[in-house]
């Protein structure tokens, strides 16, 4: 079973702050670097890191080249990621002295994907595959709908969440994989607990996924309810964390484990990458969840 991710693909610019700036500051940073990362571009190494076959499709510009080079290194499938005369998407990071982040976003070349070249890459799939998409460049509607009519399993971790995924034809979608602050917006519900039963009620044939932070994550599939605690971590960085999580919890489905299995999985796998800086370069390998166990 092929994945396929079509999703951003940025350059990280993160500075090192005591605390996230507020409104009219102007605060100075202890350190900054630049890293790998975009929600696209770290689930396909977490996928890929986890065994999974995994392809990623999307557009860059010239001067993301490396980041292509990094996913090639890692053994992602990149003949569908294009390059075009525009700006690799960026994100501008600040992180503080606790490891908790504020992103900004400039979707650049993640913003150029055309109806054509979406069907185009979804052509080379068959029934059965998996398609995998984030809230992080355009089109995302138009591919939920041309994934499901093809039969593919469609997953969607909507991030960032916006007003945009309300216009989503979400009844298409095959598994949620969100955090709480995203299933408290999808659902209106405060509880987990509620957020999982709401999922179930408006959306009959999904799955879903939360992650819950220290508190673990959950899911709920064909009316089932399954928890998962989280492992201890020292964190440095939360970035990238939760796409960890959605890569290894989605190649170890694929690769046919129990959800108590991809969930434990997953949750190691995260809890391995917050205690890491960046997020491309935080994502471990299943080796390296395998000796934490
Ligand atoms: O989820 C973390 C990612 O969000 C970062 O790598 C950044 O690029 C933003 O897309």
């Amino acid at each position: 079973m092929k994945i396929l991710n079509f999703g951003s693909v940025n350059i990280d610019y993160v500075f090192h702050v005591g605390e996230i700036a507020r409104p009219g500051q102007t605060i100075s940073s202890m350190a900054s670097e630049r890293y790998p990362g975009g929600k696209g571009f770290n689930q396909s190494l977490a996928l890929s890191r986890a065994g999974a076959e995994t392809f990623h499709a999307g557009t860059i510009g010239p001067d993301g080249l490396w980041l292509r080079r990094m996913l090639d290194e890692a053994g992602v499938d990149c003949t569908a990621l294009r390059t075009v005369p525009a700006g690799t998407g960026s994100a501008f990071i600040q992180i503080d002295a606790g490891g908790q982040n504020c992103i900004v976003l400039n979707g650049g070349a993640n913003h150029e994907n055309t109806r054509a070249f979406c069907e185009e890459t979804l052509e080379r799939f068959s029934p059965g595959d998996i398609l995998l998409l984030q809230n992080e460049i355009n089109e995302v509607g138009g591919l939920i709908d041309l994934g499901s009519r093809q039969g593919m399993t469609v997953v969607l971790n909507p991030s960032p969440m916006n007003q945009d995924i309300f216009s989503y034809d979400l009844s298409r979608i095959d598994w949620f994989i969100m955090n709480e602050d995203e299933g408290q917006r999808l659902t209106g519900q405060e509880d987990p607990e509620n957020i999982l039963t709401h999922m179930t009620k408006k959306y009959p044939r999904s799955s879903t996924v939360l992650t819950l932070g220290e508190a673990g994550a959950a899911a709920v599939c064909q009316g089932r309810i399954f928890a998962q605690k989280a492992f201890p971590a020292k964190v440095v960085d939360t970035t990238g964390a939760g796409d960890t999580f959605t890569g290894f919890f989605l190649a170890r489905l694929a690769a046919g484990d129990g959800i108590p299995a991809c969930l434990e999985t997953a949750s190691l796998a995260a809890s391995i990458a917050v205690s890491r800086m960046g997020a491309g370069p935080s994502i471990p390998t299943l080796e390296d969840v395998r000796a934490r166990r």
